[in-house]
């Protein structure tokens, strides 16, 4: 068995490793499960340094595979912006509410067909032997120039995603799981895991 702890506290992302991920062949662990309770720096300016940052934190205090996400939204017309700063882009523990606000403050000049725009997820599994392996997804579409469903997740209510004619905010669960950057990001990483020799895996110096 192949165990993996997940450096997020995010139960929805947990529940949704937990859901992709075999578990007859991964036992997927929590920060809680570890005991890992630190408060981890994300002060890299690209997706893979941040992910990377949490993933390599999180091996090497569990001596076990951590895989680590880091996600945002680019907006072309502001030149990648928010990008990495995505939850902090209205400031530190911005609601929804506000980064949506500011967004679109930001984008009031720009033209419809100027407002295109993708959500990135880039995941980093870090082995205990310190090796890692980096996944990207990538989900595009338009900044809509009025909240559109009413979920309160980030950038959701804005983000109109064309082959499916609505908003990440109007979309089930199951709509979303199946073309979001995160769970695009989190196949091309399951994809290159099997790939990853048994040995890999094994932690000689396992705290948890
Ligand atoms: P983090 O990867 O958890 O640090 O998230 C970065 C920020 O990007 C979140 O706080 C949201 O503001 C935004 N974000 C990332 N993924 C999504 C998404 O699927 N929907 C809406 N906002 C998102």
């Amino acid at each position: 068995m192949r165990t993996i702890v997940i450096a997020s506290n995010n139960q929805k992302k947990l529940a949704e490793f937990k859901h992709i991920f075999d578990s007859n062949e991964y036992r997927i662990l929590s920060l809680k499960d570890v005991g890992f309770v630190g408060d981890i720096e994300e002060n890299a300016d690209t997706f893979e340094g941040n992910s990377l940052i949490k993933a390599l934190a999180v091996s090497e205090f569990t001596g076990y595979t951590a895989i680590a996400d880091d996600s945002g939204l680019e907006v072309d017309a502001l030149g990648g912006a928010p990008g990495v700063y995505s939850a902090r882009y209205a400031g530190e523990g911005a609601s929804s509410k506000q980064l949506i606000e500011k967004l679109l403050y930001e984008m009031s000049e720009v033209e419809d067909d100027n407002r295109t725009a993708r959500f990135v997820s880039v995941m980093c599994a870090v082995f205990p032997n310190g090796e890692r392996l980096f996944a990207r997804g990538e989900c595009e579409g338009m900044i809509l120039r009025r909240e559109a469903g009413d979920n309160d997740f980030g950038y959701d209510p804005v983000f109109f995603y064309k082959p499916y004619g609505k908003s990440f905010a109007e979309m089930t669960a199951e709509e979303k799981n199946s073309i979001s950057h995160r769970a695009r990001a989190t196949f091309a990483l399951l994809e290159q895991l099997k790939d990853v020799p048994e040995g890999y895996f094994e932690s000689p110096v396992s705290k948890a």
